[in-house]
C-alpha cells in the first residue's frame, strides 16, 4: 500500500504524482531511484534526477545532466515537491545555495551527506524548505535499506511526516535526533561494507582450503544469506544461536575460539569511531568550503 502523505498526495484535486527530484544520482542516488522504481507506490511518483556526465538513468526517471543542461539542478528543483540532494558532502552547501532561490514554497529538501548538519542546510536554504536530513544505506535499492531521519529544527510536521513515509517505501526507517544522524552513518550506512568485508574474509579463508574461487564465493555468500534469514523471523539474539551450533567439544567452537581470541566486537568498534572522525572531518571541510565560497 502507498504510505499515507504519497497517498494524500495523490487524493489532492487535481490528483498529481509526487514530484521527486534526486540531485547528484551517484552510487546512493542511483539505489534510492532503483528502489523507488520498484516499489509498490511508484505510479504516484513522478522521479527526475541530476548527474554532472551524461549517463542512462532508465526509461522511468527524467534524467538531466550538466553536461547538457547546466541549469539543470535548478530546473528540476523548481519543479520538485521533494528535493534529495545525493551529491558528496563537500558539494552539498553549494548544490543547496544554486536551488535555494528556485525551490518551491514548502518543498522538502533531503540532505543525504555525511558531516552536514540540517541547521547548516537551513540557513543556505528559504524559511519555508523543510530540511528533513536522510542517512540511508546502499540496500534501499532492493528496499532492504535501514534509513536514519533527522528533521531539521524549522521543519513543519508534514514535512517530516512526507520523508519518513518516502524512505519506508525503500525499507525501515529509525528516526533519530539530529546528533545521532552522522553515528548512524557509520553504524548502518557504512553496514554494507562491514558485510561485505567479513564474507571477503571467509571466503578468503575457504579458497585457503581448495574450493576455487568461485565455489568459495557462492558458497560463502549463500551461506550468509541462510543465516541472516533464519535468524530474522527466530527473534533470537546472535549469541543465542552461537551457543546452539558452537556447542561444547564441536569443531565451531574450536572455531569460534580462534575468532574471539581476535576480539572483533573491540575492533568494530574501532572501526567506527575511526569513521566517525572522519565524519567529523568531512563536516569541517565542506563547512570551511561553504564559508570560503559565500565570503
Ligand atoms: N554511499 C553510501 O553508502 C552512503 C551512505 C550514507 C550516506 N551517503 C552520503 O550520500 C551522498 C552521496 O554519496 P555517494 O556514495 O552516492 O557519492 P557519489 O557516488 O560520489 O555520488 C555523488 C554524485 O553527484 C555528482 N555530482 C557532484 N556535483 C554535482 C552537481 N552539482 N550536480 C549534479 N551531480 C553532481 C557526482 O558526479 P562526479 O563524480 O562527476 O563529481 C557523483 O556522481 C554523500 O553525501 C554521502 O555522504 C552515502
Amino acid at each position: 500500500m502507498a504510505s499515507r502523505a504519497i497517498e494524500d498526495s495523490l487524493n489532492a484535486e487535481p490528483r498529481e504524482p509526487l514530484r521527486v527530484a534526486i540531485l547528484g544520482a551517484g552510487q546512493l542516488g542511483r539505489s534510492i531511484l532503483a528502489g523507488l522504481a520498484r516499489s509498490q507506490a511508484r505510479d504516484a511518483i513522478e522521479l527526475a534526477a541530476s548527474t554532472r556526465r551524461s549517463c542512462d538513468l532508465g526509461p522511468d526517471v527524467r534524467a538531466v545532466s550538466l553536461e547538457e543542461d547546466p541549469e539543470a539542478n535548478r530546473r528540476l528543483a523548481a519543479r520538485a515537491d521533494v528535493v534529495i540532494l545525493a551529491v558528496r558532502p563537500t558539494q552539498t552547501m553549494a548544490l543547496a545555495a544554486e536551488i535555494a532561490p528556485h525551490l518551491e514554497p514548502g518543498a522538502v529538501v533531503i540532505p543525504l551527506a555525511i558531516g552536514i548538519s540540517a541547521a547548516d542546510l537551513e540557513g543556505a536554504l528559504p524559511p519555508s524548505a523543510d530540511v528533513v536530513r536522510a542517512m540511508p544505506n546502499l540496500s534501499v535499492e532492493l528496499r532492504l535499506g535501514v534509513t536514519g531521519l533527522s528533521a531539521g529544527p524549522n521543519a513543519s510536521t508534514g514535512g517530516a511526516a512526507l520523508a519518513r513515509d518516502l524512505f519506508e517505501l525503500l525499507g525501515t526507517v529509525v528516526v533519530v535526533p539530529e546528533d545521532r544522524v552522522d553515528v548512524l552513518s557509520v553504524v548502518s550506512g557504512a553496514g554494507p561494507a562491514y558485510a561485505y568485508f567479513l564474507l571477503e574474509a571467509f571466503t578468503t579463508a575457504a579458497r585457503a582450503l581448495g574450493f576455487d574461487e568461485r565455489a568459495a564465493s557462492s558458497i560463502m555468500l549463500r551461506t550468509f544469506r541462510g543465516s541472516l534469514a533464519l535468524i530474522e523471523p527466530s527473534g533470537r539474539a546472535p549469541s543465542a544461536l552461537l551457543a546452539e551450533i558452537a556447542s561444547p567439544g564441536s569443531a565451531t567452537e574450536r572455531a569460534i575460539a580462534v575468532l574471539r581470541e581476535a576480539d572483533l566486537a573491540n575492533l568494530a568498534q574501532r572501526a567506527m569511531e575511526a569513521a566517525l572522525e572522519r565524519a567529523a572531518e568531512l563536516r569541517t571541510s565542506a563547512v570551511s568550503l561553504a564559508d570560503a565560497s559565500f565570503a
